[in-house]
């Protein structure tokens, strides 16, 4: 299905024309696509029937309640990184059997109440994380479930940025050194030592680097049951890429044919979480052009959006399409642009000469793949409203996350009282800010 497109000259999602999205709640603004979410997460699913598998939903890539509700109604579980991921899993309705708990450095409090909350699973990455679980379960009273995330040092051959799966990345226990952290954790009262878990990376486009990681897998759990431990699950991560420019990421099926052969015979209950591509090409950001300024040597298009919106190309030099609202004529010349937002810094930049049909002040603009890592790594930086969100279903849509006014963005800062009132001892009206 194509989530997000043109119907009688003008870019829809389903069939909401995003000009009528932006007219009712302004831009910029994230919509979402029911239809999108709920096929992405059937064909991931699909592909793995047959094997024992659980899907738990990266939800690091987008945690909005209505897109947690969509795929919690699909039988996503969650993988959750933070005490907070958690508790909006359990609020979407996931069931606590359904939480992996992952992370690189998860403080005694949030392993006290994952451990509390009876999570399916936590994957631990350091010796240090094994002694402070084990003392936290000691004091519940209880032994918890534990995947060892391994690093397996391979290359995801992804942004470095995102990668993950090397001996010079934080993450996961070096492979060399796994063998005794298993040995450690099996010494440890109040763990239960049951499973690996891996995660090399996001955005790849290939299945060389899964095969290699998975591979190393397989050949770990051999030798640990050679030495007793009864392993009986396996975390494989998540990172498949979505296509975002001309890249191609394996097919699901393929993916799962590759799960099958490398890891199949094992006979262990598998876990997944991916993130990406169940919610990256299911959003769009949504953004009005407020000026178009030619200078000697560039051509800017200045945004209503920003890096506070949509981090990706600041931080990564993402690449996002950027699509007019108003369906060009198919024959539309096209002028290299510099795509950029109001913040006041050079990196506030979307894309660097884009060739782009005419497009000038007052038009929308959408960009695509939008739906992963977008809302979820906003900011109010200068003072900007974080950009609202929207769910589309066929022909009815929902604000799914408001715009907060400027006094509910300040509302949790105060002036110590030896400052005294700011201005003239005017009593100033945000909350929390008067006396
Ligand atoms: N599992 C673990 C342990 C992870 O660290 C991640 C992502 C995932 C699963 C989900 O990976 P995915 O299927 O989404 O590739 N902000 C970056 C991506 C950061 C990914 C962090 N970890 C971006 O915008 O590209």
């Amino acid at each position: 299905m194509i989530p997000f497109d043109y119907r009688d000259g003008v870019l829809h999602a389903e069939d909401i024309a995003l000009s009528a999205i932006a007219d009712a709640v302004g831009t910029p603004v994230y919509v979402y696509s029911t239809a999108a979410l709920t096929a992405n997460y059937r064909a991931f699913a699909g592909a793995l029937e047959g094997l024992d598998a659980r899907v738990c939903y990266a939800m690091k890539a987008n945690s909005n309640a209505a897109v947690l509700a969509v795929l919690a109604g699909q039988g996503a579980g969650a993988d959750v990184v933070s005490a907070g991921e958690m508790a909006r899993a359990r609020l979407a309705g996931i069931p606590a059997e359904g939480i992996v708990f992952s992370g690189v450095g998860k403080t005694r409090e949030e392993l006290a109440a994952a451990v509390a909350e009876g999570v399916h699973q936590i994957n631990v990455e350091s010796l240090s994380e094994l002694d402070m679980l084990s003392a936290v379960a000691v004091e519940a009273g209880r032994a918890v479930p534990i995947a060892i995330r391994i690093n397996p040092d391979v290359d995801a051959r992804t942004h470095a940025k995102i990668t993950t799966g090397r001996k010079e990345n934080k993450f996961g226990i070096d492979i060399d050194d796994a063998p005794a952290a298993f040995a450690r954790a099996r010494d440890l009262p109040g763990l239960d030592p049951v499973g690996v878990a891996v995660h090399i990376g996001s955005q790849l486009t290939e299945l060389a680097p899964f095969r290699e990681a998975y591979a190393r897998v397989a050949d770990f759990v051999r030798a640990l049951r050679a030495d007793g431990f009864a392993i009986d699950r396996l975390d494989l991560g998540g990172g498949i890429g979505i296509v975002y420019r001309d890249e191609t990421p394996p097919a699901m099926d393929a993916y799962a044919a590759m799960v099958r052969e490398t890891v199949g015979d094992l006979g262990c209950r598998l876990t997944f979480e991916p993130g990406r591509v169940l919610v990256g090409n299911a959003g769009v950001l949504l953004a009005r052009v407020i000026h178009l300024k030619q200078g000697h040597t560039r051509r800017f298009l200045i945004l209503d959006a920003a890096m506070n919106d949509l981090l990706r190309p600041a931080l990564y030099e993402a690449w996002h399409a950027i699509r007019p609202v108003a369906e060009p004529p198919p024959d539309a010349e096209e002028v290299p642009c510099d795509v950029v937002g109001p913040v006041c810094e050079t990196g506030d930049t979307f894309a660097v000469q884009r060739p782009l049909p005419p497009i000038g002040a007052g038009d929308l603009v959408a960009f695509s793949g939008a739906g992963a890592y977008g809302a979820v790594m906003s900011s109010s930086y200068n003072s900007r409203p974080p950009a609202p969100e929207v769910l589309v279903d066929g022909n009815r849509f929902a604000v799914v996350r408001k715009r907060p006014t400027l006094m509910e963005m300040v509302a949790s800062e105060s002036v110590p009282d030896w400052l005294g009132n700011p201005v003239s001892g005017a009593a100033p009206t945000a909350a929390g800010r008067t006396g």
